[in-house]
């Protein structure tokens, strides 16, 4: 009897030993990552991208190479078919004769879990519109245990788009899931979470508060989330030119942070910090951004089934 196939389309596809586990297996793949240079020969990934990505895309691919697999794929909808009409189903259910894995990007929320169902073959969402995008999690709840060696018992402010910023709907997710862990969520009123995160933090029981100014709670932070604000999420220029820079943190800020505060950026970062800043110690978004590729190795193995054959 064929096994079920496993597909990531939100964190919570996880169980919390599956997280832990993929957590140390990238932590691992980290240390070694020699040991499992051909862990995935003969294997194929299929990166399928419907919208732009440098990083998601790259480490995707570089995590397949890495694993001694091959990639496959388009980086844009004008290069598929899609250009000529075809439905997503379609391409997917097609790519799944020709790949083992497909990572998936798209600007329709829920165009991945659609693709799910056709694909016969595990999908992994890639990011879909402003919903969710669980491998950046992954990514950076793996910069988080590095940088800090724990997951709980955190302040977290995340500044920007907190509207349009999948990543910050999928992390608050995961990080609710370890006690302790109190929110600080800063954005101009129109960019604030949207209401069924707001109904998860409460559900959660989790302490958060909702600010307009980084100033005020700079020094309280263990991690300040940055994000840019989604310019292709807008329904009009105007309004995002109002609010493009918003927040730009910068050096000067920073002195009111405390010593060991990580600051994040799931990148690409536009104007919302100070290039200055990027030599400072507690800047990780690089790190982060290197993160991203061995949880991709992690993720991959685990959804190929083949992360029983390491020891963990
Ligand atoms: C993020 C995304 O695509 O949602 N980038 C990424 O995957 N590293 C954040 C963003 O585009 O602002």
């Amino acid at each position: 009897m064929s096994e079920r196939i496993r597909n990531l389309i939100s964190i919570n596809d996880l169980s919390g030993a599956e997280l832990e586990r993929m957590l140390k297996l990238g932590e691992q793949i980290m240390e070694d990552p020699g040991k499992y240079s051909q862990v995935c020969r003969g294997r194929k990934l299929a990166t399928l991208f419907f919208e732009p990505s440098t990083r998601t895309r790259l480490s995707f691919e570089a995590a397949m190479i890495e694993l001694g697999g091959s990639v496959l794929g388009f980086s844009s909808a004008d290069s598929s078919s899609a250009a000529k009409g075809e439905s997503v189903s379609d391409t997917v259910r097609t790519v799944g004769c020709y790949a083992d894995i497909i990572a998936m990007r798209h600007p329709k929320e829920g165009a991945p879990a659609a693709a799910c169902r056709k694909a016969g073959v595990p999908v992994v969402n890639a990011g879909d519109g402003g919903h969710f995008h669980p491998t950046q999690t992954l990514t950076d709840l793996l910069t988080i245990k590095r940088e800090k060696g724990r997951l709980d018992n955190m302040v977290i402010g995340l500044c920007g788009d907190l509207c349009f910023g999948r990543t910050v709907h999928s992390l608050i997710e995961a990080m609710l899931r370890y006690p302790g862990n109190e929110f600080v969520l800063i954005s101009p009123e129109e960019l604030r979470v949207p209401e069924y995160v707001r109904m998860l933090l409460n559900k959660a029981g989790a302490r958060w508060q909702e600010v307009r100014k980084m100033e005020t709670v700079m020094d309280k932070l263990d991690i300040l989330y940055m994000t840019r604000v989604q310019r292709e999420r807008f329904f009009n220029e105007e309004d995002y030119a109002r609010l493009k820079d918003t927040y730009i943190l910068d050096r000067e800020k920073l002195k009111a942070a405390r010593s060991d505060l990580s600051v994040m950026h799931p990148l690409p970062r536009v104007n919302e910090i100070s290039v200055a800043v990027d030599e400072d110690p507690r800047a990780c978004y690089f790190r982060q951004a290197l993160c991203g590729k061995y949880i991709r190795m992690a993720l991959i193995m685990t959804l190929l089934g083949l992360d029983r054959e390491v020891r963990i």
